[in-house]
């Protein structure tokens, strides 16, 4: 498997990963209308652009035999010495083989690299993807609920790993 950075010309491979592993992943969690909402909000081509060229937010994409089996987005100094951990998903097949393991563990060197030493991310409450990050070393800080607009919450665990 390799990973390598991307950028706002590679938004149709990070929406078709992200479109793909949204529906499997969120189905049972949240209405197919505010995942709906919620894609659109964040994988636009409008949003993709902003969050790398604006915000500063670092795509990587992962591969194996020319294929994109999933991606991370980062961003550096989110808070004084912290990271956060944008999105990391991994298409439902490609799952249980290491992939999203790969991707933490860069975004955790890219972080340590730049002298952040503790790694954040939200994650939904009832997304199985908490007992990954428990699993790598995560804990949970506190919960969290977004106003996204529209009628919709987002219904979070706050995670941080200190590295
Ligand atoms: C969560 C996710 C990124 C994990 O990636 P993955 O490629 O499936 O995980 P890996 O194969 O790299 O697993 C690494 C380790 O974590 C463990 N693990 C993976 N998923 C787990 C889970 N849901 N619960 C507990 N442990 C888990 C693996 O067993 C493995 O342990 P090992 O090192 O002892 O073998 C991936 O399953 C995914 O994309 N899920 C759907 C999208 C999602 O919810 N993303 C997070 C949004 S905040």
């Amino acid at each position: 498997m390799q990973i390598r950075r991307a950028t706002p010309e590679d938004f149709e491979i990070i929406y078709n990963l992200a479109v793909n592993t949204w529906n499997v992943t969120y189905e049972k969690i949240l209405s197919k209308e505010q995942l709906d909402y919620m894609l659109d909000m964040m994988y636009s081509l409008n949003a993709i652009t902003d969050q790398i060229l604006v915000k500063g937010h670092h795509f990587i994409l992962l591969s194996e035999n020319n294929n994109y089996l999933g991606f991370a987005s980062y961003e550096l100094n989110y808070l004084s010495g912290i990271a956060k951990l944008h999105k990391l998903y991994v298409l439902p097949e490609t799952q249980g083989r290491g992939a999203g393991k790969l991707l933490i563990d860069k975004v955790e060197e890219a972080a340590k690299r730049n002298g952040n030493n503790i790694v954040s991310l939200n994650v939904n409450r009832y997304n199985n993807a908490v007992n990954f990050y428990i699993k790598n070393g995560y804990k949970k800080i506190k919960e969290e609920d977004i106003d996204i607009g529209s009628g919709y919450l987002m219904e979070d665990f706050i995670m941080e790993k200190s590295l």
